[in-house]
């Protein structure tokens, strides 16, 4: 059914057609009121037409190629990394949300305040021991399947033409985990955190020519402070988050355009 969009075309008449159930005369009046309003239809029309023109220039699936019919190929479950990687980041996404109302980074200068709040999360809030469970396990799971995606998608040879950038989107989704597992790292403030955070700042300033600036921008300095968690905090809370999950989209979005790859 198309909505007329003639001046003279009245849309009330219309509607008190007898052939129309209570449902659809609710769910168009309000199709043509938001119609009328933003044109949504046109958009929806355009965004249709341009989804097939770019699906008609995609190779043949799997099955289509190897004219398999429905036969079952016994690699297909690994072809679900990918998703599983979105799911974790989601629990992971979700739970971090959660945590955030209790952790605080530092106050007055003073970084245990971050060893205390997690103390406080992990031994007085309801169920806050399960959620920072909840958050690491996650994290640590996307982690596994990201790169068992990594080599899915390696092994099955889908990184070739014309699936060239979604792998180098990939490169760069898999690093900016391991910088969001880092920084997460750090937020606890105990002793693993600690440690691991002073190999970082060594670790860049081991780094010739930039290794200075580079221990000043990511650590606030070139020993361990208030500075470095602070910095630490924001990467994980503030900026990974909305690249990240910008990223995914524009990766997940990509693949929804290209189709999954048939095996090389
Ligand atoms: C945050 C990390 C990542 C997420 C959430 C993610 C998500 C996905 C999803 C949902 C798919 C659809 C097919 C499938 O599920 O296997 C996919 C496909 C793909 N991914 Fe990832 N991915 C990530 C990291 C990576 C990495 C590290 C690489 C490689 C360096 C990569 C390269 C690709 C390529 C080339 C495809 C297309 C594969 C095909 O068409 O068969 N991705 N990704």
């Amino acid at each position: 059914m198309s909505l007329e969009k003639q001046d003279d075309f009245d849309h009330r008449t219309w509607l008190k057609r007898k052939d129309l159930t209570p449902i659809e005369t609710v769910f168009l009046t309000a199709l043509i009121y938001i119609d009328k309003r933003l044109r949504i239809v046109d958009y929806l029309e355009l965004l249709e037409d341009a989804y097939y023109k770019v699906n008609l220039q995609m190779p043949k699936s799997h099955t289509e190629q190897y004219d398999l019919d429905n036969k079952f190929w016994y690699w297909y479950p690994l072809y679900s990394l990918g998703f599983f990687s979105v799911l974790a980041y989601i629990v992971a996404a979700v739970s971090g949300a959660l945590l955030g109302f209790y952790y605080s980074p530092s106050a007055a200068g003073d970084p245990t305040v971050a060893y205390q709040s997690v103390k406080m999360i992990m031994q007085d809030v309801q169920f806050g021991y399960a959620l920072r469970s909840i958050h690491r396990w996650a994290a640590q799971i996307m982690m596994a399947a990201v790169f068992l995606h990594m080599l899915r998608v390696y092994f099955t040879g889908s990184y070739k033409e014309p699936r060239e950038l979604n792998w180098l989107l990939g490169i760069i989704l898999i690093s900016l985990s391991m910088v969001f597992g880092y920084t997460g790292y750090l937020l606890p403030w105990n002793q693993l955190a600690f440690w691991a955070g002073q190999i970082g700042v060594e670790m860049a300033l081991a780094t010739p020519i930039v290794g200075e600036w580079g221990a000043q921008l990511l650590f606030g300095g070139f020993t361990l402070g208030q500075a470095t968690l602070v910095r630490m905090y924001i990467l994980h809370v503030f900026i990974l988050p909305f690249v990240v999950t910008a990223l995914i989209a524009l990766h997940v979005g990509i693949v929804w355009v290209q189709g999954i790859a048939e095996p090389h």
